[in-house]
Formats: C-alpha cells, sequence, structure tokens
C-alpha cells in the first residue's frame, strides 16, 4: 500500500510532543511491514537544507486567493528507507517554532501555515508522480489534507484515494475567526458542508472529524473517553455519531532507543535479570540534580510539558499543589524535567530553591530524560487527560513504576498494584486532585519500604512488558484497508 502521512512533526526533525515520535515510528513499523510509507511535512527554519536533497523547480500551491510558490526538499527518517518531503516556503515556516514560540501564544498566521501544508501535500504527490492509497493526516495542523481529499481532490490520480485522521490531542483543535476561512481554499457551502462551523469560527480537527474517512486515536480507553462530554472537548458528540469509524490503537515504543538494555544516554545499563544495576543510575541521577545521595529514599520522577493536560496545577500550584506536602511529609525524593507554562516553570525553580528533596530541571532536555527514568524509583503522571503517554510506557520498561491516573492509554497500560496478592505494574489514582495525588505517592512509598518483595516482582514485571509498533502497524493496516473498502 502507498501511504502518505501528513504532519507538522516528526523525530528526529521537528518535536513538541509525542506525535512527532509517534508518526516517524510508525512509518519505520509500517515501512518494514512492506508498504511505501512517506511523510510531507513543513520545513521549519531549523531544519537544516544543507543535510537534505533539493528537488528541482520550484512548486505552485494555489489555495485559491493565490499562486504560492514553494520549494521541496528531500531526507529520510534515520536508519529507514521512509522519505521525507519537506514543503519550504520561508513566509510560512522560515521562523522558529512549529506552532509559536515556545512560552508565547500561538502564530496567528498559523490558519494559512496549515492550510498550506494540506495544499502541498496534493501538489507534491502530482510532483514525483506518486499517488497514494491512503493519506493520514495527525491533529488538527494537518486536519486540510483529508478535507481537501474529500471536497476537491478525490478524482483523476486522487480518485481512489482514502483518507484516515489520527487524533493524538483533542484538546487542540485549531479555531479561529471565519474571516480566514479563505485561506482553506474551499468554497464557502464547504463551512457548513465539511463542517468547519463551530459556533460562527471555524474548527479545522472538527471538520476532519467529520469529512475522513475513518478515524483513529491513540488507546483503546481515550477511543471511548472523547465521546463523552467530559474528555470530548465539544467534539463528544461528532465522534459518537462517527463511533463505528473511530479505532483506538495504542502507540507503541521505539525499543531501539528506549531500552535500559544498551541505553548508550545511561551510565549503566540493566535488565531484569541484572536489576541491581539500576541503582548506579540512581547514584548518577542524584548526583546530577543535586539530591542527596541516599541509596535507602525512594525518587519519584517527573518527566512532562507544563500543561494543564498533565495535572501541573494539582502537583505544583502554589498554595495548593501536593508536591509542597509530599515532599514535606512523605520520605522521598522528586527529580522533575519539564518545560511549558511560565507560572509552571518559575514554580519548579521556586520549589527546587527550598526543598532540599525536590529539584527540577527547568528545559528540554533528551538524555537527562533517559537519567531520570533509569534512576527513578517510581514515576508520577497524573494527567487529567491522556491520549496515549508515552513516558509510563518508557518507565514500565526501565523498572520504574507508574504512578498514573486511571484514564487513556496511561489505563490501558499500567495495572493497579494489589496489596494482597503483590499484582500490578504501578499504582493509579481516580480523581485528579491534590490530595489524591498526595496519598496514592505515599501509599507507593509505604510499598516501597515495606513491601519489597512486591516492588521487585511489580519491576521485573513491567519490565517484561511488550510495547512494539509492529502489532499497532497491523491494525493500522485493517483501519487502512477498511477505509479502502469504502470507495470500492
Ligand atoms: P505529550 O505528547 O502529550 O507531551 P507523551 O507522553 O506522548 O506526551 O510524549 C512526550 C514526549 O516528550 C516523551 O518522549 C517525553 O520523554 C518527551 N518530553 C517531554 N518533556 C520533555 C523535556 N522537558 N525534556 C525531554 N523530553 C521531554
Ligand atoms: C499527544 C498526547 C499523548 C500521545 C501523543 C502521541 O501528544 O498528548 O498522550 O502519546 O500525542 O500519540
Amino acid at each position: 500500500m502507498k501511504i502518505l502521512m501528513v504532519t507538522s512533526e516528526a523525530v528526529p526533525f521537528a518535536k513538541t510532543g509525542g506525535l512527532a515520535d509517534a508518526v516517524s515510528a510508525l512509518s519505520i513499523a509500517l515501512s518494514k511491514q512492506g508498504h511505501d510509507v512517506r511523510i510531507v511535512m513543513p520545513r521549519y527554519y531549523k531544519i537544516d537544507r544543507s543535510k537534505l536533497e533539493h528537488i528541482p523547480g520550484p512548486m505552485g500551491v494555489h489555495p485559491g486567493y493565490q499562486e504560492i510558490w514553494t520549494g521541496v526538499y528531500q531526507g529520510a527518517l534515520p536508519d529507514s528507507t521512509v522519505p521525507v518531503y519537506f514543503i519550504d516556503h520561508e513566509q510560512s515556516f522560515g521562523r522558529d517554532g512549529v506552532y509559536g514560540v515556545p512560552g508565547e501564544t500561538d502564530f496567528n498566521d498559523n490558519p494559512q501555515r496549515f492550510s498550506l501544508l494540506g495544499h502541498a501535500a496534493f501538489q507534491l504527490c502530482r510532483k514525483i508522480q506518486w499517488y497514494p492509497d491512503v493519506i493520514h493526516a495527525h491533529d488538527w495542523a494537518a486536519a486540510l489534507a483529508p478535507i481537501l481529499l474529500k471536497f476537491n481532490e478525490r478524482k483523476g490520480e486522487f480518485a481512489k484515494t482514502a483518507s484516515v485522521f489520527t487524533i493524538h490531542n483533542i484538546g487542540y483543535q485549531g479555531v479561529y475567526g471565519k474571516h480566514l476561512f479563505p485561506y482553506t481554499g474551499l468554497s464557502w457551502d464547504n463551512f457548513y458542508a465539511a463542517g468547519f462551523e463551530d459556533w460562527d469560527r471555524m474548527n479545522f480537527l472538527k471538520a476532519a472529524l467529520v469529512s475522513s474517512d475513518k478515524l483513529t486515536t491513540v488507546s483503546p480507553t481515550y477511543a471511548k473517553e472523547i465521546q463523552r462530554p467530559e474528555y470530548g472537548f465539544r467534539m463528544d458528540g461528532i465522534l459518537r455519531y462517527r463511533s463505528t469509524d473511530l479505532v483506538g490503537i495504542l502507540n507503541g515504543v521505539d525499543t531501539d532507543i528506549w531500552n535500559p538494555g544498551k541505553d548508550q544516554l545511561i551510565p549503566v545499563q540493566y535488565t531484569a535479570k541484572t536489576l541491581d544495576k539500576k541503582k548506579a543510575n540512581k547514584e548518577a541521577l542524584q548526583k546530577k540534580m543535586g539530591l542527596p545521595v541516599d541509596p535507602d529514599v525512594p525518587i519519584i520522577g517527573i518527566i512532562t510539558r507544563l500543561a494543564d493536560q498533565k495535572g501541573v496545577s494539582e502537583l505544583f500550584g502554589p498554595a495548593y499543589g501536593s508536591v509542597w506536602r509530599m515532599c514535606s511529609d512523605i520520605k522521598l525524593q522528586m527529580a522533575v524535567l519539564g518545560a511549558g507554562e511560565a507560572w509552571c516553570e518559575a514554580e519548579l525553580k521556586s520549589l527546587s530553591a527550598n526543598l532540599p528533596n525536590f529539584k527540577a530541571y527547568v528545559g528540554y532536555d533528551e538524555s537527562l530524560s533517559h537519567l531520570i527514568e533509569a534512576g527513578s524509583d517510581f514515576f508520577l503522571m497524573p494527567s487529567r487527560y491522556e491520549p496515549c503517554g508515552l513516558n509510563q510506557m518508557y518507565s514500565l520498561l526501565y523498572g520504574t513504576l507508574p504512578i498514573v491516573r486511571n484514564t487513556g492509554g496511561l489505563a490501558d497500560t499500567v495495572q493497579n498494584y494489589n496489596e494482597q496478592t503483590g499484582e500490578g505494574t504501578g499504582f493509579i489514582l481516580e480523581n485528579l486532585t491534590p490530595q489524591s495525588i498526595y496519598d496514592t505517592v505515599g501509599w507507593a512509598a509505604y510499598a516501597w519500604f515495606n513491601k519489597k518483595e512486591h516492588i521487585l516482582a511489580m519491576q521485573k514485571r513491567a519490565m517484561a512488558s511488550e510495547f512494539g509498533w509492529d502489532t499497532s502497524a497491523k491494525r493500522y493496516e485493517d483501519v487502512y484497508k477498511s477505509a479502502l473498502s469504502r470507495l470500492s
């Protein structure tokens, strides 16, 4: 099958979150299964043109209001044959930031920028004379591709092309004033027909939910949750209507990168059989973060975007967050890595300065993220909602027991501890409140001090978890086939 992935991010070229990991890893897994997978994305300022191949000639893109001349560069995902096509347009993408400058509001020309991406996807296929069986678009920034396919492009070489749209995070929808609608290049009839209209504004995600042949999201539980008002971000009605076309497929983990047995970013490699060596990583983490070196105190690790989705108010909120109390009352240490909302970054710095057993690094740091996974005893992720979540899976593979909320992909990957039998792979909290985070962390710490044999068995069980992409890629293949069967 020929599959075109349309996306605003893909590792290693551009990443703001797990979307970038998921798109690249899925593409590689599908390609290993024999599919011809290609990716199209913007060439942001930081992506070095000199390392890419220039496809000769300018490429005209015609969204309707004017012709836009772009360049096309070609690269590939590392260690693979998956081609990545970069749309080069200085005015739209020749700046720092994917959706905006980190810490500031998003760019106000995002509707233009990502409409260009949608149109460019089709022009690219014409330019390279390669026509996909399936266009697979990810999140709102790629939403225009399936919409255009349905309303303008499904003819000629694209007559038999099906579309699949994956929701990585329904909290981000691309909602803008309708005066920007002409930038999509669609006729005003489509404002209603395609489902763009959203309380008199335009909503990219909503239109993709209405227009795509098949919808997927990144865990089975999240697929159910987003059909309910409390998780649907106002899209629950449409998703209930389309429920037979919506499938939840859990993301996998790239185990070449996240494998404690061969991870070169940690000081000492270990496996379930040599779990004792994990202690050396704990010591390294304590030293690196400036925590007292002490093997006899549990370390709770956190790696996160500092965004409301992740429960950061309940953790770090001044006056009511649980961290201050946790670090004062319970014998534990915390090692935190995060970047995002300014108030929260400031709070992390202040907690680090005032608590001897709490240390945070504010910023983005790939290698520290590996050390936190390897050196911590527990990993805390009390998300308000979590479509899939990658870090709890990394934690399981590193024998670092996750403490998570019972939602989305967290619920699908972590089994709660049973004090009687010792079963489980982590600790689960139901409600997102500072008190329940405090209680559950306290429960985990209690088990660490008093139920050593349970903890050890849980670590080994967790490390045996299977999160390969192969199974997930097979399920995407089924979705593609079912989308295509609609057209014949
Ligand atoms: P989301 O995409 O919602 O942020 P995921 O758990 O799916 O959540 O993916 C987050 C990814 O980003 C993980 O690979 C995680 O390790 C990484 N990450 C998040 N924040 C940081 C940070 N400050 N430094 C390094 N890696 C980070
Ligand atoms: C989003 C979600 C996260 C998921 C990732 C990859 O960023 O917030 O839960 O793991 O997409 O699908």
